[in-house]
């Protein structure tokens, strides 16, 4: 991979956008990058994925504006399917994914973070959708992933005015979960990573597939969904040892995600 380094941690890895010279602006390349990450991942063992961007500056500034700037409408839809696509597969991962934003994360760094399932910050981060400032919308699923994370009038405000926002207006609007200082960001994301890597890996995917499918249908659907996956739970060993312990009052094994 040209674009996208891949480290695995023990259980979980990092996977950091490297493309500083053009502050990470996701080219073709890049996000078909983004994807033969994804085929790298052994589902067996990493149970966590953190997401960051190369240098000091950025995290992703964007889809590459170069690139784009002589597109045809067929082409422009053909640029917004392949990063939706990879974004679709990066926000329907079986296991838990953290953005690390690292600096700018713009139009379609913004879009990347919030493909993930938590989003932490830097004190030196940028979020925005500066999309129609250059004549287009934003197009890798920022209108309706930016309208799920901080709501439909607050979305429509960032995306409309195109106004930039600072770390803690991020933190304050729920865009992201947590800032840190600059120095202190990997190390926030590799210990929430490792926190969420000892719990059990089978239980934590159920419960992300219950909360992204159940947030696409009605409450009486979205709860038959959470009934299943728990319901699924029952059949691992990892649940069984778990309860056993509880139950003879003694530590659990080691989760073994079975
Ligand atoms: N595409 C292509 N190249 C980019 C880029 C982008 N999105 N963002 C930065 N770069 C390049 C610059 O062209 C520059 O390259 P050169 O050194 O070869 O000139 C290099 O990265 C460094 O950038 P700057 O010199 O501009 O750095 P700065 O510190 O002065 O400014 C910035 C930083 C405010 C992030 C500025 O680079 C910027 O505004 N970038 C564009 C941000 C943007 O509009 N992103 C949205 C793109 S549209 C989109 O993403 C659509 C979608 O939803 C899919």
């Amino acid at each position: 991979m040209a674009f996208v380094d891949y480290e695995v941690k023990g259980q979980y890895a990092v996977a950091t956008i490297n493309r500083p010279k053009a502050l990470n602006a996701l080219n073709d390349q890049v996000i078909t990058d983004l994807a033969e990450m994804m085929d790298k991942i052994d589902m067996d063992t990493i149970r966590c994925l953190i997401i960051t961007g190369s240098g000091e500056k950025a995290f992703v500034a964007g889809a590459d504006i170069g690139q784009m700037s002589t597109l045809t409408k067929a082409e422009g839809e053909a640029f917004g399917k392949l990063g939706n696509d990879v974004f679709r597969r990066l926000e329907t991962l079986p296991i838990p994914t953290i953005a690390a934003v690292n600096g700018f994360a713009l139009g379609g760094g913004c879009e990347l973070a919030m493909s993930c399932d938590i989003r932490l910050a830097s004190d030196t981060a940028v979020f925005g959708q500066p999309e129609v400032g250059l004549g287009i919308t934003p197009g890798f699923g920022g209108t309706q992933r930016m309208a799920r994370l901080v709501g439909p009038g607050k979305a429509k405000e960032l995306i409309y005015t195109a106004r930039n926002i600072k770390a803690p207006e991020a933190l304050e609007i729920g865009l992201v979960q947590a800032v840190y200082p600059a120095a202190e960001l990997m190390a926030a994301a590799e210990k929430m990573a490792s926190r969420i890597a000892g719990n059990a890996p089978i239980a934590v995917r159920a419960c992300k597939k219950a909360i992204n499918d159940g947030l696409q249908v009605g409450m009486d659907e979205a709860i038959v969904i959470e009934e299943q996956q728990f319901g699924g739970c029952f059949e691992s060993e990892d649940q069984k040892n778990a309860m056993a312990a509880f139950m003879e009052k003694r530590p659990h094994d080691p989760f073994v995600n079975r």
